[in-house]
């Protein structure tokens, strides 16, 4: 029988950081592994917001440590790091959540969005694991970044973003690869569509969302307790032996070519029995 989600207690004691926990997948992720027994260094630009969510979390004063952070600063992402291991006292995992989406073509988006993009999106997840390397190299803990399945491909309209999650899941290789002697493993999850903010902002439309969910074969997009929970199996001693991977959590998206749905298209015009007649 399966275990009910968060039943199981994997961090009972462990200290965990992660940026961008004042909504969507990063909240998810906090309160999932908060029900697992970890203690927790939270970190957003919505400081408010933040400490807001952390009220429900219901952990001790001395699990808990909240910081206001623009991760697009990376003097900022260190601090954060070194200020969370000294007020938990040390470091067993670092998920870099924190992200934005930036829309245009090369020649629309101005160099400034593009460079807060990398910043946010990529620069951030190297200043944050750098600060927090000394800590994992301590506790032979882990790194769980946020990466997307548009850091695996293209999507039309979202140069910036596919660059720099793109950035994301190699430098997530990368870590794995030198990091590996350390005791560290370091991983990404790559959601594909997930009903957070972040992505309902641009589904002021409901042909939009429909539009979507049509390309996805389990029909819907994810929920930000199942990236959580992609992101804590990574994180915890159940993937001891993971490291370096991308996973992808897609509902099936990236399995497709991107070809048209045959397949529906012949059976809306009811041709399904003529082409499964040529058949051998
Ligand atoms: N929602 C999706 O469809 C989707 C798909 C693939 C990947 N992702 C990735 O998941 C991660 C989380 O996104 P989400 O969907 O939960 O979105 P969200 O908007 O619900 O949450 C993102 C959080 O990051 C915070 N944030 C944004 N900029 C920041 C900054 N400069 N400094 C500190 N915090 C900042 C926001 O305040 C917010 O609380 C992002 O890295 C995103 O790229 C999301």
């Amino acid at each position: 029988m399966t275990e009910p989600l968060g039943s199981m207690r994997r961090f009972a004691g462990k200290v965990v950081a992660i940026t961008g926990a004042a909504s969507g997948i990063g909240a998810a992720t906090a309160t999932r592994f908060a029900a697992e027994g970890a203690r927790l260094a939270l970190c957003d630009l919505a400081g408010d917001r933040l400490a807001a969510f952390a009220e429900g979390l219901a952990l001790a004063p001395a699990d808990l440590f909240l910081k206001a952070v623009d991760v697009a600063d990376g003097a900022a992402v260190e601090a954060f790091v070194e200020a969370a291991a000294a007020a938990l006292g040390g470091l067993d995992v670092l998920v870099n959540n924190a992200g934005i989406g930036c829309f245009g073509h090369v020649d629309e988006i101005t160099p400034e969005a593009w460079r807060k993009t990398m910043a946010v999106d990529l620069d951030a997840v190297f200043f944050g694991c750098r600060a927090a390397l000394p800590h994992l190299r301590r506790s032979r803990g882990a790194i769980v970044n946020t990466a997307s399945i548009s850091g695996q491909l293209a999507d039309a309209g979202l140069v910036a973003y596919n660059v720099a999650k793109a950035g994301v899941i190699n430098l997530t290789r990368n870590l794995a690869v030198d990091h590996a002697a350390d005791g560290i493993r370091a991983n990404c999850i790559c959601p594909g569509g997930v009903g957070t903010p972040m992505l309902t902002a641009h589904m002021r439309d409901a042909a939009i969302m429909a539009e979507y969910e049509r390309l996805v074969p389990l029909g819907r997009v994810g929920t930000p307790e199942e990236m959580a929970a992609a992101i804590t199996f990574l994180a915890s001693a159940d993937a001891a032996y993971i490291t370096g991977v991308a996973l992808t959590v897609d509902g099936g998206v990236t399995a497709q070519t991107g070809q048209p749905n045959f397949d529906r298209l012949y059976r809306e015009r009811d041709w399904d029995k003529k082409i499964l007649a040529r058949k051998p």
